[in-house]
């Protein structure tokens, strides 16, 4: 934490946690033994980001592209996210971490549903961190989810077309209730989105990590952390500081978004 600003650390953190599967098989063991390990890395990171001040966090745990994995494998991830929940509760209550999720609940099956649903409903006072676990999770799905409800209050007669705006949209996207997402950290090597937090992504800063995500710590999120405040974060504007009073005056609206 020492070489960090505490007053520029980014609002909106989430990680995509790739290379669970890689870190099992090179060592000959089956992939869910990479989930489990990975389970750990959550707790740890969880714990790393409440610590650090960081108010949202949110881990792409599952996407909808996840079911299609061997049954075995899915069956194990979501028994992972059921031990992780009820081991947590007291962590979460203790540490004031209000826990949500965002997705396709529906598709959870009932006995994570109902444990995850209970400590929402436990947490939702608590407001000194936000988790967000994305689960059955993808941001084309949500995209598509807000303009289906917003398409059917306009066939309802509730909302004109061309009240229609960015405003509008924003406020139907769930991932986007914790505000924009100002860091996108994914592990494992590849570089790429996956579908995660595309409106809410739009102007994150992107850090790729080498580090297979069970083998993710306290260090790596702090070198993250220290790249992000290394760049020079500009919404499409010229330069940071000093063009912020024109571009405040051009683009009111974004300007009042970006918060970092
Ligand atoms: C991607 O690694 C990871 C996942 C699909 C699941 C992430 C789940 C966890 C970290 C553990 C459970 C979550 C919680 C919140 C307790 P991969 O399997 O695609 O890895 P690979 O690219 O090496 O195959």
């Amino acid at each position: 934490m020492s070489d960090l600003d505490p007053s520029r650390l980014p609002a909106h953190v989430a990680v995509i946690m790739d290379g669970n599967g890689r870190w099992a098989e090179t060592r000959g063991w089956p992939r869910p033994f990479g989930h489990r390990q990975g389970s750990e890395a959550v707790r740890r990171i969880v714990r790393a980001s409440r610590r650090l001040g960081i108010r949202a966090l949110t881990l792409y745990a599952f996407s909808e592209q996840n079911w299609q994995r061997p049954e075995g494998e899915v069956d194990a991830l979501m028994e992972l996210l059921r031990e992780f929940l009820l081991s947590e509760r007291d962590e979460l209550l203790d540490n004031g971490i209000r826990l949500r999720m965002i997705g396709r609940r529906e598709r959870l099956p009932s006995r994570v549903r109902e444990v995850l649903e209970a400590l929402e409903r436990e947490t939702e006072g608590l407001s000194d961190m936000t988790l967000t676990l994305a689960l059955s999770y993808g941001g084309r799905e949500e995209l598509t989810d807000a303009v289906r409800l917003l398409a059917a209050q306009v066939a309802e007669g509730r909302l004109a077309p061309s009240d229609l705006d960015e405003a509008r949209l924003e406020a139907a996207i769930p991932s986007m209730d914790v505000g924009p997402c100002d860091l996108l950290i994914r592990t494992g090597g590849e570089q790429r989105i996956s579908n995660f937090l595309l409106w809410s992504a739009a102007y994150a800063e992107l850090v790729f990590s080498e580090r297979l995500w069970p083998d993710f710590q306290d260090a790596d999120l702090l070198d993250a952390l220290g790249v992000y405040q290394a760049r020079d974060r500009r919404f499409g504007r010229v330069s940071s500081a000093a063009s912020m009073a024109t571009s405040d005056v051009l683009m009111p609206d974004a300007a009042s978004r970006a918060h970092a």
